[in-house]
């Protein structure tokens, strides 16, 4: 309440600021939140949309959206190679990973990068297009291993069935933050703990929560808060990876991500 006082007095000359704030806030705070079981089938319909404009930008697909730029949408994955290069050599890993498992590939703007390092690449996502847009980057980058595993999103589990060999490196950018809840996040590490081999490690971005309400999960309208509707708290996610069996290793906050102009990220290294 005070932070919100607080807020509203920054914006006394600035009405329609100070209104949209409020209305936000009082959202956030009086709207009762929706069951894990209704924000995921917001989120199957959201990342299924046959609208290309929606579909697209949002799944980070070459040239659509923010990623025209094609600098931009190579950037994106480079940045995340390199600070996976740099965790690992700190931890004084020097074995390239064989099989690279990737949760929520997308238009593959991290594969095109990544698989390059391995034997296989495995990508799972709830959406097809994506799963063959993923594929056909890849192809035209020179990699034919790649082993697409469609799921739907209620059951993130049933990629464990699909996947029949362990992996040595889990990878998990830019979809932690779209997940229905925080639970369901926990339920996706757990599922990545038993895709990875003994001496495997696990690379994910979440998004972070800082002391404001504004960073924290909405948990209702999925459409209108895709983005918003999952983020830990640093410690408890390195507390949470802890208690699905991770050593976790390292973390890296980047408070702006001018690539995509959001705020509050973090990248864990945890190790098996
Ligand atoms: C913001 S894009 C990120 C794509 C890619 N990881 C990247 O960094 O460029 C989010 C992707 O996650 C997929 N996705 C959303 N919810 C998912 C879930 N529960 N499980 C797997 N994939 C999911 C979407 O279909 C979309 O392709």
């Amino acid at each position: 309440m005070l932070e919100a006082l607080q807020q509203l007095k920054k914006l006394q000359h600035h009405p329609i600021r100070g209104v949209r704030y409020l209305s936000r806030w009082t959202e956030f705070h009086l709207r009762p939140t929706e069951t894990e079981d209704k924000l995921s089938m917001d989120a199957q319909q959201y990342w299924n949309a046959p609208n290309p404009e929606l579909l697209q930008p949002y799944s980070h697909w070459r040239g659509a959206g923010i990623f025209a730029d094609d600098d931009r949408w190579l950037a994106w994955g480079r940045k995340h190679l390199e600070i996976y290069q740099q965790f690992s050599r700190m931890m004084g890993v020097t074995k390239p990973p064989r099989r690279i498992v990737e949760w929520g590939c997308g238009g593959g703007a991290n594969a095109v990068h990544f698989a390059p390092l391995a034997e296989a690449y495995v990508g799972i996502e709830i959406a097809p297009p994506s799963l063959q847009e993923c594929a056909r980057q890849l192809e035209a980058a020179g990699f034919r291993n790649f082993e697409p595993v469609l799921i739907n999103v209620s059951a993130p589990e049933t990629a464990l069935a699909q996947i029949k060999q362990k992996c040595d490196l889990f990878l998990a950018i830019g979809v932690f933050e779209v997940f229905p809840t925080p639970e369901y996040g926990l339920r996706v590490l757990r599922t990545a703990r038993e895709l990875l081999n003994e001496g495997g490690v696990a690379f994910i971005q979440i998004r972070f929560i800082r002391d404001s309400w504004s960073s924290r999960p909405k948990r209702f309208a999925y459409k209108r808060n895709f983005a918003d509707n999952n983020a830990y708290r640093v410690e408890t996610f390195w507390d949470e990876a802890e208690k699905c069996g991770f050593l976790p290793q390292a973390v890296r906050l980047v408070p702006y991500e001018k690539l995509n102009d959001r705020t509050n990220y973090a990248y864990f290294m945890l190790a098996t």
